[in-house]
């Protein structure tokens, strides 16, 4: 009765759900299963970039996770921005003049920063009529892409991810300030899903003995290129180069340039059997024909995450190498033959 049971669940699943195979085995990433694909800086070829906006874009368009730069403002707030300076990509040079000789994150304050509108960049525009924020367009600080996101999770179902980066150079007060937000918005168990990044060595190094003694479950990743030195791969960041081995003693993921020289199957491989995943940046093609030439190869050779402003072409290219949909006439009798095997060896058994 049991088994009759069981089947009829699993044959009313196959009909209930749509038919696909299991991704594993599939893909040569570290858990065998597809890529993350991360929206870098947002959706931010198609918004401006580091807005709530680029960020819901990025995850309608398919993101796993959504990337935050982060940098301190004068008061001490750790607000989302990539540049250490906020010309490029705001309006602050029509509403200030410039401090200390131009406009460093570090000489405003968070009231000040409030004022700005982000502006688009590269083949960004700002139109865009699905906002779930009011403002979608000011420069937000880390708390509210925190808030933003678990209210985004709750009322879509969803399980998007978040991988802040503590920009370099290394500042201490920005982890201290990174961890404590991370603690207070209740993102500490691994479900949370959150990959904490730095181009420092130290800032790495640091955020994982903060999270570590915060119990904070978060992975760090080391950003850098990827080398290969007297046959020996690392991580290189400012003239500095540190073994894949050493890096494995605190770290979890490498965020690599996909200009890298030496990122390949073999430096994926190499940081595999270490455990580390290799998460690479950052793809910007220009057509679904070039992000495939792009990111293909790096699918091939076991790549685990995918950083692109592109997150649709991203999720294209990934959604390409899912194993096909194994067509209801094929699976019913495979399924029924499955059963009738089953039922043999019970058989056999007694
Ligand atoms: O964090 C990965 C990638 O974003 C590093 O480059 O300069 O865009 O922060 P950047
Ligand atoms: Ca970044």
């Amino acid at each position: 009765m049991k088994a009759m049971l069981l089947g009829t669940a699993v044959l009313g699943a196959m009909l209930a759900a749509p038919v696909t195979a299991a991704t594993i085995d599939r893909f040569a990433t570290l858990n065998g299963e597809a890529p993350i694909l991360i929206a870098h800086r947002g959706a931010s070829g198609y918004l401006p970039e580091h807005t709530i906006a680029a960020y819901e874009l990025g995850i309608q368009m398919g993101a796993d996770y959504i990337e935050p730069d982060l940098q301190l403002t004068a008061d001490g707030h750790v607000v989302v921005m990539h540049d250490g300076t906020l010309n490029r990509s705001t309006n602050v040079e029509e509403l200030f003049e410039a401090r200390n000789g131009g406009y460093a994150v570090k000489d405003f304050t968070l009231d000040e920063i409030r004022t700005l509108t982000a502006e688009p960049t590269r083949t960004a525009t700002n139109e865009y009529p699905g906002f779930s924020s009011d403002y979608p367009f000011v420069v937000p600080t880390f708390d509210e892409v925190l808030v933003w996101l678990d209210e985004y999770n709750a009322e879509n179902g969803t399980d998007i991810g978040i991988y802040p980066e503590s920009k370099a150079p290394y500042n201490a007060a920005l982890n201290t300030a990174i961890a404590q937000s991370l603690s207070t918005h209740g993102y500490t168990e691994a479900a949370d899903k959150v990959i904490l990044q730095s181009f420092s060595f130290d800032s790495a190094e640091e955020l994982a003995a903060l999270t570590d003694s915060m119990m904070i479950d978060a992975t760090i990743a080391q950003l850098g290129s990827a080398t290969l030195l007297d046959g020996v791969f690392g991580m290189t960041y400012g003239g500095e180069f540190r073994s894949l081995e050493a890096l494995a003693e605190y770290v979890e993921g490498l965020g690599v340039s996909i200009s890298s020289p030496a990122l390949g199957a073999e430096f994926i491989s190499a940081a595999h059997d270490l455990g580390l995943v290799v998460h690479g940046w950052t793809w910007r093609p220009t057509s679904l024909e070039e992000a495939f030439a792009q990111i293909q190869p790096l699918i091939e050779a076991g790549i685990d995450g995918i950083f692109t402003d592109y997150p649709d072409l991203g999720r294209a290219v990934i959604d390409a190498n899912m194993p096909a949909p194994v067509p209801l006439p094929a699976a019913l009798p495979m399924l029924l033959a499955g059963l009738g095997g089953l039922a043999v060896l019970r058989r056999r058994r007694k």
